[in-house]
């Protein structure tokens, strides 16, 4: 299999790293061996002294003239990147991603594409980092109506919180840790502000819900307004502070947000800290459900994407339900009576 990988940051540099380490994995499970044949990347001068320096390249074209039989992106952002994923679709090479900005803009419309032409989009590492959560939710729970979804989907915000509440460390402290691990995106403002998250919490609730959501139409309230004094506050009074996402299909329309919210030590919450994310589901059949593990960071995120990598391989023919076209009536307040 014959892998083109475009992007080589936190992300790109891990899932090449897990290939390298697992080949022998892969080839021994599923008698298919890997080969990463071409790394795109905006500077080539940063990769001279790499073992593959070879393979690297800064021209889309060397990849289109390429033979390739996956691409795995982990470049992030929308343009160029989706016209790249668009043109693999579009000549029925199936497409990796970890890019919750262009799911939840485009993703039906590329899964579409990938439709007509017989192949697959796989994005399980665009929600909730290592934690297997959008395969679960629509093969294992394919028998239950999701009622409600509630999470920590962003592990910077997350790790900003902790560090502030655990640490008495300041904001700009914590976000520059937070980079520096590698969990914030290139520019943190989608991670404070809780764009990240509601385009995580978007991509749940429409594969959940069956029902596609705009991202944009639902209230949103980062983490940047969060103060010393807020904290303060939680610690007198024995609670913690969440940027939590939640959703609920009620039927004939659906409520959603994402907000910093006031939990007890008591709560499901409480103990995800610093990157570490939580989804909890509600199914009719099941009940509730909880998946947990760390939602950011260079090997969790190519964990996921090697999972992707390996139904590939077996060749699962599995496409993510996405495109839902019914128009979908969004609450923005919660309704008194509902729980
Ligand atoms: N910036 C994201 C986060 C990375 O902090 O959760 C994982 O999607």
């Amino acid at each position: 299999m014959r892998v083109a990988l475009l992007g080589y940051g936190t992300v790109g540099s891990g899932v090449y790293e897990l290939i390298q380490k697992n080949t022998t994995a892969v080839k021994t499970n599923f008698d298919r061996k890997l080969e990463v044949v071409k790394i795109l990347v905006k500077n080539l001068d940063k990769y001279k002294s790499h073992e593959a320096y070879h393979l690297f390249t800064n021209d889309f074209n060397d990849l289109k003239n390429a033979d390739i039989d996956i691409a795995i992106e982990t470049i992030g952002g929308i343009s160029p990147t989706g016209d790249y994923l668009k043109h693999f679709l579009s000549h029925g090479i199936p497409v990796i991603t970890a890019n919750k900005d262009l799911i939840a803009e485009i993703g039906s419309e590329l899964i579409e594409i990938a439709r007509e032409h017989n192949t697959i989009l796989s994005f399980e590492a665009s929600v909730g980092g290592g934690i297997p959560i959008l395969k679960p939710l629509q093969e294992s729970l394919a028998g239950n109506e999701i009622k409600n979804i509630s999470a920590v989907l962003n592990g910077t915000t997350n790790y900003i919180l902790t560090k502030m509440y655990e640490d008495n460390m300041g904001y700009d402290e914590a976000l520059s840790l937070a980079q520096s691990m590698g969990f914030a995106e290139a520019d943190p403002t989608s991670d404070v502000e809780g764009y990240d998250a509601m385009r995580k919490l978007v991509i749940l609730s429409t594969i959940g819900y069956k029902k596609h959501i705009r991202w944009t139409d639902l209230p949103l309230e980062g983490i940047s307004r969060v103060t010393a004094r807020d904290i303060a506050f939680a610690k007198d009074e024995n609670y913690k502070i969440k940027l939590i996402a939640f959703s609920e299909d009620m039927g004939d329309a659906i409520y959603g947000t994402v907000r910093p919210v006031f939990i007890t030590q008591q709560s499901k919450y409480a103990k995800i800290d610093n990157e570490f994310n939580a989804v909890l589901v509600e199914g009719d059949a099941v009940g509730e459900l909880m998946f947990t593990g760390k939602g950011a960071g260079k090997y969790p995120t190519a964990s996921a994407i090697l999972g992707d990598l390996m139904d590939i391989i077996q060749n699962k023919k599995i496409l993510p339900s996405y495109i839902y076209q019914d128009e979908v009536k969004i609450i923005k307040h919660y309704p008194k009576e509902a729980k």
